[in-house]
């Protein structure tokens, strides 16, 4: 979590309002939360939405009389409503009742960020929670958590500790989550939001965005669009077991609830201890989703991805290329050919290590295998470097297997439960590691460490986790903390990653977990991006990578050109196709190049040589999706514009072929400079004519009000037409 930096106090913006209440607005450049404040009673909160301009009291005086909703909503009286936070006492109350404990303060950092903190106590116990708001101002973010203490001199219980709440009001509200499974990460659900409770949940224990995702759009004026209605984002920041709840009554009112998942996790709260939820994102657009996403990937840029502001490298990974089968000669051979095609970096994948030869071994025993790598690392990284690529390296640092030396020589830093058998997950004998251990999260910092140390030239770790947790049982915690097994699994992940960032702050780190599992702010912060999904198939990626979009900016998303047929699908996509769906995201390459003809390297060279052309548009700059893969409109459309509006760089893929469907021929562009004049420029052509618009001038206006009409076809030779389409477009201005 990047830090505030020295904060300083600023006078508190707070107005009276009314008798007793003190409105305390969270601000950013566009949005405002607005806090009320009472002395004798718990805070409300009375406004998300545009900033007020004027009078604070306005949002206020609007809101429905009586409609007091709690800003942090705890389980004590009316205990029939949902509740964020649920303390038993150690006389056995199992009830809460805050009021204001001191004045709420708001400090400013040198970026214009503000952390408003509320504090509150409870009016009887000696337990307190800090309710905290820091506003990103030119990201329109605002996060919120709580911090809770007790100050008693006995343990208090905490069955739910939830990050935050959000009341709002709308009689026709939808959200819009992602969904998923292994291969077929980042789905998009749109429902309405009927009365009664949703809940979207994941228990996985270590990969938890594979199914369901810790991230929502709320949207308040009907079914969610693009471009136009009021939209909440809201984004968990926890990598662990999480659950957000939508209540909806019979009126039109609406409670989001995001938190740590309560269930099998009480935390014992020890004398003088306070917990810190983690945080919960929210932003807020008045024009849709597409807004929405921006605001996200802006503040996930600047506050949330490992170097998130520089351009990530073009890399080949050699997982699908040859996956265990590693030898030197190959390992050099993939080195020489991504140089060769101007990338930047080759990632040796699994099975360099112990006796790795496939997945049932080795995890934890992370010496070279010496039959396969006589001359260990440093000979790869030398041979790296004479070739002119940079070196990764896979790594599970979560994980064992039950055949390794690891875990023969330490049974008990796996996870199991007492008195029962081990359950074993991948290759049938994949373990977890017992990451609430302090030797465990040791072995691995050093483990890391010592991989790093000696050899410096690793510039990039991709860190896999491939099983879930399969039991509850910690043989490191005490039986009186069992309960704490997730949340000290992920306290003890945070804690390594941060050591490991902190020793080797310039390494690149893709956090992948059997494919696109660990898709979740609450992870990124040490990370700079993550793998997709082991589905490779450019068809399937359109739409994991839309899914992933409205999140996640495309420089996090791991997005690899591959062979045909595709190994999880077996489809046959062109190779024009592959790379044009790889450069919407972090493109890279996952194939064996040896099994290239001479002419389809050449392609990619050349697509790659197109990518670093304009990958900072891509990268770092705006994304504007046009047409869904969700919708069944025969394509599917997206365009980045870079945020001094100069170069866009605009997609377009033919995706049903069949005569009598739609098709969105002609997606009008969004984001450009309705002022300026762009030149049109088809990248990765393979027609035998241009387009008819190839080389002109058209203003952002025109583009943006008619966009160009597509060709949807390829004008080949008879007999290298395919069935299927696609098309990227630079726009440079003139
Ligand atoms: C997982 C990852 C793959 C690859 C394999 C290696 O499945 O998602 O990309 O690294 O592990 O075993």
């Amino acid at each position: 979590m990047k830090k505030l930096l020295a904060l300083t106090a600023i006078s508190l913006p707070a107005l009276i309002a009314g008798a007793s209440q003190r409105l305390v607005p969270v601000s950013t450049f566009n949005t405002q939360i607005i806090i009320g404040v009472d002395s004798a009673a718990a805070p409300s909160l009375v406004y998300y939405g545009p900033a007020v301009r004027g009078d604070l009291r306005q949002a206020a005086l609007a809101a429905l009389q009586g409609e007091r909703q709690a800003a942090y909503p705890v389980y004590g009286n009316y205990p029939e409503g949902e509740s964020a936070l649920s303390v038993t006492m150690p006389d056995g109350n199992m009830t809460l009742d805050l009021i204001p404990a001191g004045e709420p303060k708001t400090e400013c950092d040198h970026n214009g960020n503000s952390l408003t903190t509320i504090p509150l106590a409870d009016r009887h116990y000696p337990v307190s929670v800090t309710l905290n708001y820091l506003a990103y101002p030119k990201e329109d973010v605002i996060e919120t958590w709580a911090d809770i203490t007790n100050n008693g001199k006995k343990p208090v219980t905490m069955t739910r500790f939830e990050s935050g709440t959000l009341p709002f009001r709308s009689d026709n509200a939808w959200m819009t989550s992602l969904y998923g499974t292994w291969a077929n990460e980042g789905r998009v659900n749109n429902e309405r939001l009927t009365p009664g409770m949703k809940v979207i949940q994941n228990k996985d224990g270590v990969r938890n965005s594979h199914t369901s995702h810790a991230e929502v759009f709320l949207s308040l004026d009907g079914k969610p669009a693009e471009t136009s209605g009021r939209v909440i984002g809201a984004a968990l920041l926890y990598g662990g077991n999480y659950r957000l709840r939508t209540v909806t009554d019979d009126h039109g009112g609406h409670r989001f609830f995001a938190g740590i998942h309560p269930d099998e996790s009480a935390w014992k709260l020890m004398p003088g201890e306070t917990f810190s939820t983690p945080r919960l994102a929210l932003t807020y657009s008045a024009n849709g989703m597409g807004e929405a996403s921006r605001n996200f990937h802006r503040w996930g840029r600047n506050y949330h991805l490992a170097h998130g502001t520089e351009v990530n490298p073009i890399l080949l990974n050699s997982w699908e290329g040859v996956y265990f089968n590693i030898d030197e000669p190959k390992m050099a051979a993939m080195m020489q050919d991504i140089a060769d095609m101007g990338g930047e970096l080759f990632v040796m994948d699994d099975g360099w290590f112990g006796r790795r030869d496939d997945d049932s071994s080795s995890l934890g025993d992370w010496e070279v295998d010496t039959r396969k790598l006589p001359h260990g690392i440093k000979g790869l990284t030398d041979e790296a470097r004479r070739r002119g690529v940079k070196f990764g390296i896979w790594v599970e640092p979560e994980m064992t297997n039950s055949n390794s030396r690891l875990y023969r020589e330490h049974p008990d830093w796996v996870i199991k439960a007492a008195n029962r058998d081990i359950v074993e997950g991948r290759g049938g004998t994949q373990l977890v590691l017992d990451l609430s251990n302090p030797k465990v999260q040791d072995f691995i910092v050093n483990m890391v460490d010592t991989l790093l140390t000696n050899n410096p030239e690793i510039a990039y770790v991709k860190w896999d986790a491939n099983a879930p947790v399969m039991q509850h049982g910690s043989q490191y915690l005490p039986a009186d903390r069992q309960s704490e097994l997730s949340i000290r699994f992920h306290r003890g992940l945070t804690s390594v990653m941060e050591r490991i960032r902190a020793a080797h702050p310039d390494v690149a780190i893709q956090a992948c977990a059997s494919g696109g599992g660990r898709a979740n702010y609450g992870i990124l912060d040490n990370f700079d991006e993550f793998w997709v999904s082991d589905n490779t198939d450019a068809f399937q990626r359109l739409g994991a990578q839309w899914g992933l979009s409205y999140f996640f900016p495309a420089m996090a998303m791991g997005s690899h050109i591959s062979a045909v047929p595709n190994h999880t699908t077996f489809r046959i996509v062109p190779l024009k196709f592959r790379c044009d769906v790889a450069m919407t995201g972090r493109l890279g390459m996952e194939i064996q190049p040896r099994d290239m003809s001479a002419q389809e390297r050449d392609f990619c060279k050349g697509a790659i040589g197109a990518y670093k052309g304009f990958r900072d548009v891509v990268q770092l700059g705006d994304l504007y999706r046009l047409v869904s893969p969700f919708d069944n409109r025969g394509a599917v459309s997206l365009m980045y514009v870079s945020p001094d509006k100069q170069k866009g760089v605009f997609y377009w893929f033919r995706t049903n072929n069949d005569y009598s469907a739609p098709l969105a021929s002609r997606p009008a562009m969004q984001g450009l400079d309705p002022e300026a004049s762009y030149k049109v420029t088809e990248v990765n052509r393979i027609d035998l004519t241009p387009l008819p618009y190839e080389g002109e001038v058209f203003t952002g206006r025109f583009l943006m009000d008619n966009g160009l009409e597509m060709r949807t076809s390829h004008d080949l030779e008879w007999g290298k037409k395919t069935d299927y389409c696609s098309r990227v477009l630079l726009l440079e201005k003139q």
